[in-house]
């Protein structure tokens, strides 16, 4: 595991460079993406570098991380998320981009081996250390499932609502397993609430910090600012 702690900008280009390296090499590799603040400037990135360095994304298939079930309004959910953040603004083929749901979550993994595995996985990490939506003491052989959210991600997901009631309480999420399945992974910790997290994968705790379990990956990348290392 890889640890490079760098500031925020720096990161969003590194990371985004991971991606861009990639698809010069394999114009229809296949990527996992996540949602949340985290990857936001690394979306950016990619955007414009794609623009830049005129990489296309037609052959590109994704596989997102997770989905909130009976989300309230259509802009909470994490497919609007990803239009607006990354694929409407690239030239991606919206067929190929995909999204755990209660009709598909039971073929998800399968479908996601058909299409010869995730490439490249990016993940953020929640204060509680979970990645994707698996909550700690998710067991480490986990397939894409359906979960509850805990209430420490509730309240940390409150600020994309206009009220906490409002945040979905299940969602759908890749297993630990399915994420441990990617070629390549890059997680990002941005800030003093994640601190905690990152020490306690890096400690590798187990099934209390799900994220531990990346310490059994063998091409991990995991970046993080001085604040969410500040307790390494
Ligand atoms: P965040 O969420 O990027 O919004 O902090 C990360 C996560 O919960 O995985």
């Amino acid at each position: 595991m890889k640890i490079i702690i760098d500031t925020k900008e720096n990161i969003a280009s590194l990371a985004s460079d991971q991606f861009i390296n990639l698809l010069k090499r394999k114009p229809n590799a296949v990527l996992g993406l996540a949602t949340g603040s985290t990857p936001i400037d690394t979306y950016k990135q990619i955007i414009k570098k794609a623009k830049e360095q005129n990489i296309s994304f037609k052959d590109v298939k994704t596989f997102n991380l997770d989905e909130y079930v009976n989300y309230p309004f259509y802009e909470a959910s994490y497919r609007f998320f990803m239009d607006d953040n990354l694929f409407n603004h690239v030239d991606i083929n919206k067929e190929n981009t995909h999204f755990p749901s209660h009709e598909n979550y039971l073929d998800y993994d399968n479908q996601i081996k058909a299409c010869g595995g995730v490439d490249l996985q990016i993940l953020g990490i929640g204060a509680n250390g979970h990645i994707g939506f698996n909550e700690p003491n998710t067991p480490f052989d986990s397939l894409t499932h359906v979960t509850d959210l805990q209430r420490k991600t509730i309240e940390d997901n409150a600020r994309f609502f206009s009220s906490i009631d409002e945040v979905p309480t299940k969602a759908i999420t890749m297993g630990l397993t399915t994420i441990m399945n990617s070629k390549e992974i890059i997680l990002i910790a941005l800030g003093e609430n994640k601190a905690d997290a990152i020490k306690a994968l890096v400690d590798n705790v187990g099934v209390s910090c799900p994220a531990s379990i990346l310490n059994g990956h063998d091409n991990v990348t995991i970046y993080c600012d001085k604040a969410a290392a500040s307790k390494l």
